[in-house]
């Protein structure tokens, strides 16, 4: 080997700078492309390949997962990611080859192979299967404007690929034939098609041949991603500066895949679980007059509720933490009396601080030298709602630490929860900050160029930072920017959506996507934010929002009021009908949120996710399940009489009337206003409250669970703590382990409990439903009971202690 390049000369040495300025050459300004790797120098676990004056940097992560970084002139960027959790990883071994023609790093599972004439990387799969490989070597372009470079990646795109995740694009499920660009934007009303949006996640999935990958280009300037729109075989990612820096994420199966996207980058936290109640919101519910009205409307009415947001007009001309006292004399007591009732409060903030001498947040920050500067040291300046504003640097840790510490008073007065908006950061007129502006990016210094895509997220992490910090509760937040990891600290709203029908639908595909890139705590704004929805729009939003992981309904300020109760007593009943059945499965969904915490399990699984072999899967978007065992269709248009439901391999029963489908095919169901398709795996064990007008309005006696035969064995889980609280972190928790099996003479049920939580009620009351043969007798823990019935539906009933270990159920 040739060794050129003085960096790789250093054993011991990994030469890295802030910033890069020591061109050396003076060249034309042209695209330049790895040569063919002449240098090879291994330490641990990363292996540094030179071509005489780059280098890359190939580091095995874990078992599955491998990171690529690029250095053109052989200097790497110091080290530093917003996006990473940090958390431990496995590597079980990992051994090398080399011959002429090629270099292979292999773990147990995935080789990574650069080939040395020509620096192009790939990984196949133990078989030796290649699953992902480059088309040109990595290359870059000199930017003469900003220094540092423009850093490209082009891999192959197979002819029969799909592509999933980049967070929230308003567009298809299947993203393959389409360029996207990550640069968080205020769209307000936003289109199809229309990118980009708010939220900046680098991280996308490829599928071919039934075999899947990830990809995490960790890289926070504004970037940008083609799936065969350009070049039909090729798939590009590039970005305006920064590192070509990105994780392979080894599958083979997608779960896997956002499993260990969720490891590298985090899990939302155990929320609340009043958060996973219904949510109503409004720009802007104000005076205590209106707010109480609400609240009353939903408690006179039977309508359940757990949360009332108060948007900007609560504050005193738009000042951050401050209220206006003529609409909220007493905002302490109000929010005591909504929390009497069961509703909890949550209000807005945004970035943007007015420039008012006689405001203490402005003051300080002011003082303390907070807020953002251009490059010539000009403070940063832009229009918001309060009119002059400047910006606090929230990539500065000092600055998030002191943003925290402001709600203290919110949480004196009983605040329960913090949404952070305008957070891109938005500007009006200006759209954003100029790329000029200077942050601290933790002491690595950036211009926005390379802070925008994360100022939102290290606005919500200052402010999720501080609840936790402030509160012995979980704390809730909910944000309207983010880049990959943002799940860490915040659930998420699809942003100002419109009340169509095919925004309706772009909810439903746009949840799923940002459930498949790591953030599951997501909903739409229900009813759409902008527009005037009908009656109908607005049940089938509900209905669909029963099944995304946060239930909110918001409406702007220029439209007509909406809520559930709006649109006549024909909708109200089907709304109040399908609030309830949100309350009903909540332990249901409390145990997905677990499983999500967990294991890093998406909550929203596209079918593809089920059944990724099958190529018609690629496309299916409407039909979802929302955890592992439910299935449902929302009704994404109007006057529907019916649809053809797309049902995974496996039995499936229809909620509806119980009746049993064997699935790998489409089932027509009909589909009045009061009716969503929703479907249960068969040998689900799907938990069930009563009916609650807010989480917590009563202890509850028994725990319903709801057993759906199955000829085959199933597993099934049930989490339960004590719904807030940071118990279940030492093992204060419960969850119980189903497995059920039958067969044509017997139905066995057995539990194992892990947790040291043990709940207030005493026993389950179990309803089986679809045993084939006439029950004879049932036993729990081996002994007989006297006492089982059969509903009018024919389902066996019967109640036993909350703690049995097995139930057969006998013909
Ligand atoms: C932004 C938000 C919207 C909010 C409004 C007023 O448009 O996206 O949800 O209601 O600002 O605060």
């Amino acid at each position: 080997m040739d060794k050129i390049n003085p960096h790789l000369e250093d054993e011991n040495e990994i030469l890295e700078q802030e910033i890069k300025t020591n061109v050396t050459e003076i060249t034309p300004i042209t695209k330049q492309y790895l040569q063919a790797v002449s240098q090879i120098k291994v330490l641990g676990n990363q292996f540094f390949l030179g071509d005489g004056r780059s280098t890359v940097c190939i580091t095995v992560v874990s078992d599955e997962i491998i990171r690529v970084r690029m250095a053109p002139q052989g200097i790497f960027l110091v080290d530093f990611s917003y996006g990473l959790s940090n958390e431990e990883f496995r590597i079980s071994r990992i051994d090398t080859h080399e011959d002429d023609l090629e270099y292979r790093i292999s773990t147990n599972t995935v080789n990574c192979t650069i080939t040395k004439s020509n620096f192009h990387i790939a990984f196949s799969d133990r078989d030796d299967v290649r699953i992902n490989e480059d088309e040109y070597p990595m290359h870059w372009e000199e930017n003469t404007d900003f220094g540092g470079y423009y850093v490209y990646c082009t891999k192959k795109a197979e002819p029969e690929e799909s592509f999933f995740g980049l967070g929230d694009k308003p567009t298809e499920f299947n993203i393959r034939g389409k360029r996207f660009t990550l640069w968080g934007t205020d769209t307000y009303a936003f289109a199809k098609d229309q990118d980009p949006l708010y939220r900046n996640i680098p991280f996308y999935i490829g599928l071919n041949n039934g075999i899947s990958y990830g990809l995490f280009f960790d890289n926070t300037f504004k970037s940008y991603f083609d799936f065969g729109f350009q070049e039909k075989n090729q798939v590009s990612f590039w970005a305006d500066g920064g590192e070509l820096n990105y994780y392979y994420i080894h599958g083979p199966h997608m779960m896997d895949v956002v499993k260990r996207y969720s490891h590298l980058t985090g899990r939302h936290p155990m929320p609340p679980m009043w958060a996973l109640g219904y949510h109503q919101c409004r720009w802007s519910y104000f005076p205590e007059k209106k707010v109480k009205e609400i609240a009353f409307n939903f408690r006179s009415k039977k309508i359940p509720c757990d949360a009332i947001y108060l948007d900007i007009d609560y504050m005193d001309g738009y000042r951050c933490f401050t209220w206006n006292k003529r609409y909220f004399p007493d905002p302490k007591r109000m929010i005591r009396e909504l929390k009497a009732d069961g509703f909890q409060t949550v209000v807005i903030i945004d970035p943007g601080i007015k420039v008012d001498e006689n405001y203490f947040v402005y003051k300080e920050a002011k003082e303390k030298n907070y807020f953002c500067r251009r490059c010539d040291d000009y403070f940063m300046e832009g229009h918001v709602w309060p009119g002059r504003c400047q910006f606090p640097d929230f990539t500065n840790p000092e600055v998030r630490d002191w943003w925290g510490d402001l709600f203290k008073e919110c949480v004196e007065m009983g605040v329960a929860g913090i949404w952070n908006d305008m957070n891109e950061p938005a500007v009006f007129g200006l759209g954003t900050f100029p790329s000029d502006v200077r942050h601290n990016y933790d002491g690595k210094r950036g211009s926005h160029r390379k802070a925008h895509n994360i100022y939102g997220m290290q606005m919500v992490r200052a402010t999720y930072e501080g609840l936790k910090k402030l509160q012995n509760k979980r704390p809730f937040t909910i944000t309207r920017s983010g880049y990959s990891g943002v799940q860490r600290y915040s659930s998420v709203w699809t942003g100002d959506n419109v009340a169509s029908w095919e925004h309706l639908r772009l909810a439903g595909t746009m949840c799923q996507r940002l459930s498949i890139s790591g953030i599951s705590f997501c909903g739409s704004d229900i009813g759409g934010f902008t527009g005037e929805p009908d009656g109908e729009l607005f049940t089938r939003w509900i209905q669909l929002g029963v099944f995304a992981p946060l239930m909110r309904a918001h409406s702007a300020g220029d439209t007509p009021e909406r809520e559930p109760w709006s649109f006549g007593l024909e909708f109200e009943a089907i709304c109040r009908q399908y609030i309830e059945l949100r309350y009903r499965i909540l332990p249901y969904i409390y145990s997905s949120f677990w499983e999500h915490f967990k294991y890093g399990f998406p909550i929203l699984r596209p079918v593809v996710m089920h059944e990724q072999g099958n190529k018609e899967n690629h496309f299916r978007q409407d039909e979802f399940t929302f955890g592992d065992k439910i299935l449902v269709y929302p009704i994404y248009e109007p006057e529907c009489k019916s649809v053809d439901v797309y049902l995974p391999k496996g039995e499936w029963y229809y909620y509806w009337d119980n009746r049993l489908i064997e699935g790998g095919k489409t089932e027509n169901v009909l589909t009045p206003l009061d009716i969503l398709p929703i479907f249960l795996k068969a040998g689900t064990v799907l938990p069930e409250y009563p009916v609650m007008q807010y989480t917590g309005e009563f202890e509850i006696h028994e725990l319903l669970l709801n057993i759906y035969y199955a000829s085959y064995s199933v597993n099934s889980f049930v989490y339960e703590d004590q719904g807030d609280g940071y118990g279940y972190e030492n093992n204060f928790y419960l969850e119980r382990k189903f497995l059920v099996s039958g067969n044509e003479h017997s139905f066995e049920i057995s539990q194992n409990l892990e947790g040291a939580y043990s709940p207030r009620y005493e026993n389950c009351r179990f309803k089986v439903i679809g045993v084939p043969f006439k029950v004879g007798k049932v036993l729990i823990d081996g002994w007989e009971i006297s006492q089982f019935d059969l509903n009018e539906a024919g389902n066996l009933i019967f109640v036993c202690d909350k703690n049995f270990r097995s139930i057969e159920i006998l013909s």
